[in-house]
């Protein structure tokens, strides 16, 4: 394969062999957080996880009833298998996707208050991307609903800023998709079927999740245009990396909560800056238990069949 790109985790192909419709997304076990890698870091197993949970929800997604969600995900033919084994790469790490036009947006689902919704809320704010928020919240409080708030997609070491719907229209405008060639009429019907599809990806899966004693907090997805002008779900889907996971069990308002995410990761990170410290990879107990995390995530929410 022909590596075309490198993202912070993931690794992007294109196919020597033809398949010129498709990309091979690898996922490695690197590690970013606050936007950017951890250097040296790698964590064995991560990009597996992040691969095989992925791949896990698309398939859940398929079998929804009266949902017009479609996926970019493409199952590997034997030829492909053969590409990415002569590559050296281990094709648990690897899936196949709809080589997409990126909508250049985030789109952020929150279904509780907490990470950087809570931090402006304890603050004062009672508004986030046009949204309102009740008063008398504590911090990881269930919304009342779960609220679409989309972020811009920074350059690399930039943060992302969070933009009301009408911010996200002028964005996706401005952006001249070229699979939209008539995106003056119809930008705003792609960002209202952006916002309803990520709202639904969110209730569905949460529903999903809790069924296995696992909270979704948060999460963000990605979207693009397929070569036929449609939408399609891309990137990674609710992983550990993209989302917040808690423990049922534990889940009590008014403090953090034990995360099963890359929260746990934020906060070393986070706890090191504030000492002036540099980041030179992480502890191995933490290291430890990201596994331990990203692993339990993966078989509580799929469980291997027998
Ligand atoms: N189906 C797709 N087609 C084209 N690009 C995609 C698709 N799915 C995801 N992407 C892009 O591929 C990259 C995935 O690699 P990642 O390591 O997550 O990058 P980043 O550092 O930008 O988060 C992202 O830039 C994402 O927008
Ligand atoms: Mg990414």
């Amino acid at each position: 394969m022909r590596k075309i790109k490198s993202g912070k985790v993931r690794d992007i192909y294109e196919y020597e062999s033809g398949y010129a419709n498709e990309l091979c997304f690898v996922a490695s076990d690197r590690v970013s957080a606050f936007d950017s890698v951890i250097p040296g870091l790698e964590i064995e197993g991560k990009g597996r996880i992040l691969t095989e949970l992925s791949a896990n929800w698309a398939e859940e997604i398929e079998t929804w009833k009266n949902s017009e969600i479609e996926t970019a995900y493409i199952m590997f033919d034997d030829e492909q298998i053969e590409e990415i084994k002569k590559d050296g790469i281990d094709y648990r790490y690897a899936q196949s996707q709809l080589a997409l036009e990126m909508i250049p947006i985030e789109a952020v689902v929150r279904g509780y208050l907490t990470g950087s919704l809570w931090e402006a809320y304890k603050n004062g704010a009672r508004e986030i991307c046009g949204l309102k928020l009740p008063d008398g919240l504590k911090e990881s409080d269930k919304l009342p609903e779960p609220i679409f708030t989309p972020t811009t997609k920074a350059p690399a070491g930039e943060h992302d800023e969070n933009i009301d719907f009408g911010q996200m229209v002028e964005i996706i405008a401005d952006a001249d998709l070229v699979r939209l060639p008539d995106y003056e009429y119809d930008v705003k019907g792609l960002a209202e079927t952006l916002r309803e599809w990520s709202l639904e990806l969110y209730k569905r899966a949460s529903d999903y999740a809790e069924k296995r004693g696992i909270i979704i907090a948060d999460t963000k997805f990605e979207f693009g245009l397929g070569e036929d002008g449609r939408l399609y779900l891309g990137d990674e889907i609710l992983t550990p990396d993209s989302s917040r996971f808690w423990p049922q069990e534990e889940y009590k308002p008014g403090r953090a909560q034990g995360s099963l995410d890359k929260q746990l990761i934020r906060d070393y990170v986070k706890e090191q800056k504030a000492k002036g410290a540099a980041i030179k990879g992480l502890p191995q107990d933490l290291i430890f238990k990201v596994q331990n995390a990203y692993e339990q995530i993966l078989k509580t929410l799929f469980p291997p069949e027998y």
